[in-house]
């Protein structure tokens, strides 16, 4: 990846994948706690200039918004990326020259960030909405993510997230091929959701007023 230096690549891997994975982000989440709720604003690393290709205030390439995310959640997708556990090859390109120190501070410098006042786009599905309304309902999906979707604490904001990235997310926890934090909440909840739910819900949560 450019811009991303391929530094911190430790040579010698003992603990192998999962485990590892569970390590890093004990080990992260032990160091940043006590940091979470002081300092807003916080200064952009320098390694953050290459993210804003794909996470600006233009995105590209799939990409989701990530300013205004919780630092935790932040920071643990970039470490489920690092470890290969959650597949994407963008991503896993860029986490794989990240340092334990470059993560904590992309982690604090996102989540200082304001969340982006997206406008939803205008809703020529109605009948979908409507469809995805209900499967929210019947799924609980507001008892973690909030009533208007905003997050709750280890559950992200999901509300108007593009609509294709909400339905691949909510696809790769039903495949596995991403992880979820929070006792494999996402893992369990995706698992029981039909294609034409997934459809639903992103494109609802995509149109959320
Ligand atoms: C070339 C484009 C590109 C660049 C550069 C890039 N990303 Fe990403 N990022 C993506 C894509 C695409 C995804 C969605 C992956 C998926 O679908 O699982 C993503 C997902 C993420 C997520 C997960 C978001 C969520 O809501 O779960 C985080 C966190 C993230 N990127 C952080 C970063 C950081 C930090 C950098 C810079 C060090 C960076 N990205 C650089 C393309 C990029
Ligand atoms: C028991 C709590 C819980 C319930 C119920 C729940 N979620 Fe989640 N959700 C989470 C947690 C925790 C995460 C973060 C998981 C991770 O580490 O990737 C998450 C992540 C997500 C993401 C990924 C966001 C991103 O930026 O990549 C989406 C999309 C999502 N949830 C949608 C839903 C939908 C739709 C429902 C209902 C069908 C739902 N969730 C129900 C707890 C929950």
């Amino acid at each position: 990846m450019s811009g991303v230096s391929p530094r911190a690549r430790k040579p010698a891997r003992r603990i192998s994948g999962p485990a590892r994975a569970a390590l890093a982000v004990v080990t992260l989440l032990a160091c940043t706690s006590a940091r979470t709720t002081s300092a807003r604003a916080a200064e952009a690393p320098e390694v953050a200039q290459a993210c804003l290709a794909c996470h600006g205030e233009a995105l590209a390439e799939g990409a989701p918004p990530i300013a205004g995310h919780s630092s935790n959640y932040i920071q643990l997708q970039l470490v489920f990326f690092r470890a290969g556990r959650r597949k994407n090859e963008i991503m896993q390109g860029v986490a794989e020259g990240l340092s334990d120190n470059d993560i904590r501070a992309l982690g604090k410098y996102f989540a200082s960030l304001p969340v982006p006042d997206v406008k939803p786009p205008a809703d020529t599905q109605a009948d979908l909405t409507k469809a995805g309304e209900a499967a929210a309902l019947q799924h609980r999906c507001a008892a973690c993510h909030g009533d208007t979707y905003l997050g709750i604490q280890a559950a992200p904001r999901v509300a108007r997230l593009p609509e294709a990235y909400l339905a691949k997310a909510l696809g790769d926890y039903r495949t596995g091929t991403r992880p979820s934090s929070g006792g494999a909440a996402m893992t369990e909840v995706a698992g029981s959701l039909s294609d034409a739910d997934i459809k639903a819900l992103a494109h609802y949560l995509a149109v959320l007023p």
